[in-house]
């Protein structure tokens, strides 16, 4: 096999899985489009993805929109952080991603230096553009959020979103009374996000315009045991953590319950999401032996997060490629929402049984405050009531005045005040996912070649549920009433809902191998003897097997290959 990237490109480009953009303006970077079949496999990726996280999880899934109103941006640090460090090579002018120089020639984790420190270790290496020295080149935060304006004549700045999530974190307070004030809780959201990419030359590993599928998950802070880590307590997979990183040493191969109780993953949520990831992808066609998953190091996570991970997917072309994120982001977001919009973002929750605390009170005497302070005196018993006096008195303000009220205008009274719950800001369990670095890792590491009969079959070995044509049925001829039953096969698999492709032209072989490159897990062909004793065979993708089986019990034999509870070897016996 070649360059497989190139393999892969090109098969995907030819057979209408994915292209580059507008290709008769002349592409656009960081933009592609998914084409006929390609579009099909990524709904079917992220249906795969909503059996897990919505059916199974139980975590609803909201749509809001992909602009967003510039205040959720301040709010969230975007306007004012979401940055990658940028520089210009002073030859050839091109704009560099100056991290991406710095590890490229070796220097672990560049994104973390300051651009000083960039600009000190760029100084001697070559532009990857023009291979001019770059010399005393100056390095600068470049904001990668696409702006807009809302409405005519700029009135509202907006911006394009460049994660799901803060349409999640923003709808918190609504959220929260749809799941009935009750933690832990989920919502999900499947979508197009936007970041204005300096240098996006890696195909579909970089975009401007990417989906991703985002689960924010709200755990209370004290409690992050998993109601279903049972689930996942025996689940054994490679961890990189931070000790593994910092001396150089192989992914840890380590079951969850051991991961939590070593301190190696900071709690149950986060384990229980790293499984889940892991079974994910697998199902999803990532290669187990070419998945794992990598901790962030101090200086590379985020201030707030308490734990943090990526799972990495290896590609022969681009090396260990971050394609989820797992953080626990504590109550980073929403306490930022809370401050900027001035809503609570918060759950109340009740206590099993009422507590009294003993508290002061303070009694305002509204016989002399109301006639010395008329229209005021109720704004200012209100603010008397929630003052803290000293000695003396206390001064309050109301409506940007001062009030000095005095001792003896007030009764303190000590007494039992009835708690009946707490309010608590709310912990974010957040598994994030780019849906476009999944589509290619599941092209490049499920494409194959192989010699058959002297050529070289190319086939996807793609997992049936996410192969964007699940059937193909072939007349071996077409005459001779074999056209007629192979269209209504494919007529009954198009009732089960299974995409089913009637194909009758060329030899039989081409038409094999038509369906081999696009993944089809599955071809019937109505021959002669289909005349004689109704049977058909039905050909496996991957072995190339045959089986003859009754025509009539095609589409419930299909339904149970594609959903994985039949064996296709299991129908040979
Ligand atoms: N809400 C958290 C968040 O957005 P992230 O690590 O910035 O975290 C999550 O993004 C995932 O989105 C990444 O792991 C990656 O798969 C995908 N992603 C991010 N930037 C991307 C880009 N420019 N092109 C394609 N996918 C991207």
């Amino acid at each position: 096999m070649g360059d497989i990237y190139e393999s892969v490109m090109e098969l995907a480009k030819r057979r209408g899985f994915v292209w580059p953009t507008s290709e008769c303006y002349g592409a656009v970077a960081g933009f592609i489009d998914y084409g006929p079949l390609g579009a099909m496999m990524k709904r079917k990726v992220e249906d795969l993805w909503r059996d897990f996280y919505v059916i199974r999880e139980g975590y609803y899934e909201i749509e809001c929109p992909t602009v967003g109103a510039e205040a959720i941006y301040i709010a969230s640090g975007h306007v004012k952080g979401f940055a990658d460090k940028m520089c210009q090579c002073p030859h050839c002018r091109e704009y560099l991603r100056a991290d991406h120089i710095a590890e490229a020639h070796g220097k672990a984790n560049a994104a973390v230096l300051s651009a000083p420190e960039l600009s000190a270790f760029l100084r001697l290496l070559p532009c990857p553009a023009c291979e001019g020295e770059l010399g005393d080149i100056e390095v600068f935060d470049f904001n990668l959020m696409f702006e807009t304006q809302i409405g005519p004549g700029s009135q509202r700045k907006g911006y394009l979103r460049p994660e799901t999530a803060q349409g999640i974190f923003a709808d918190f307070n609504r959220l929260v009374r749809f799941y009935r004030n009750k933690l832990p809780f989920g919502a999900v959201q499947i979508g197009k996000s936007y970041r204005n990419e300096i240098s996006p030359r890696q195909g579909m590993i970089r975009l401007r315009e990417f989906t991703q599928a985002e689960a924010e998950i709200f755990v209370h802070p004290e409690h992050k045991e998993h109601p279903n880590f049972a689930l996942y307590t025996d689940y054994e997979m490679p961890l990189l953590g931070i000790v593994q990183q910092q001396t150089s040493a192989p992914p840890l191969r380590i079951s969850m319950k051991n991961a939590v109780s070593r301190g190696l993953v900071a709690n149950e949520y986060v384990a229980y999401y790293l499984a889940l990831t892991h079974e994910l992808l697998v199902c999803a066609g990532v290669r187990e032996e070419k998945l794992r998953f990598r901790q962030h190091l101090p200086d590379e996570r985020a201030h707030y997060a308490e734990d943090c991970w990526d799972a990495e997917i290896f590609s022969e072309r681009f090396g260990w490629v971050e394609t989820v994120g797992i953080a626990d982001r504590t109550d980073y977001d929403l306490r930022a929402h809370a401050a900027h919009s001035g809503d609570s973002f918060t759950v109340f929750i009740p206590f099993d049984t009422v507590r009294y605390e003993r508290k002061r009170r303070i009694i305002p005497d509204m016989g002399v405050l109301g006639p010395r302070y008329r229209g005021k005196a109720k704004q200012i018993s209100e603010a008397l009531a929630a003052a803290d006096p000293g000695e003396d008195g206390v001064e309050i303000s109301v409506d940007g005045e001062r009030f000095f009220i005095a001792r003896d205008l007030y009764r303190e009274v000590e007494e039992d005040v009835e708690i009946r719950g707490i309010d608590v800001r709310p912990h974010v369990i957040e598994p994030s996912y780019g849906i476009d670095r999944m589509m290619y890792a599941i092209f490049e590491h499920r494409y194959d070649e192989e010699m058959v009969e002297g050529e070289i079959r190319k086939v996807l070995r793609l997992p049936p549920r996410i192969a964007p044509v699940q059937a193909a049925v072939f007349p071996l001829m077409n005459r001779d009433g074999l056209d007629e039953i192979a269209l209504s096969i494919t007529q009954s698999l198009v009732e089960q809902g299974i995409l089913a492709q009637y194909d009758d032209s060329g030899a039989i072989g081409r038409r094999y191998r038509r369906q081999d490159e696009i993944g089809t897990p599955f071809a019937i062909t109505v021959d002669y003897d289909t005349l004689e004793d109704s049977t058909v065979t039905i050909r496996d993708r991957d072995s190339m097997n045959q089986v003859r089986i009754a025509k009539n019990d095609v589409p419930e034999t299909l339904r149970l290959l594609i959903n994985g509870t039949l064996n296709f070897d299991l129908l040979k016996k």
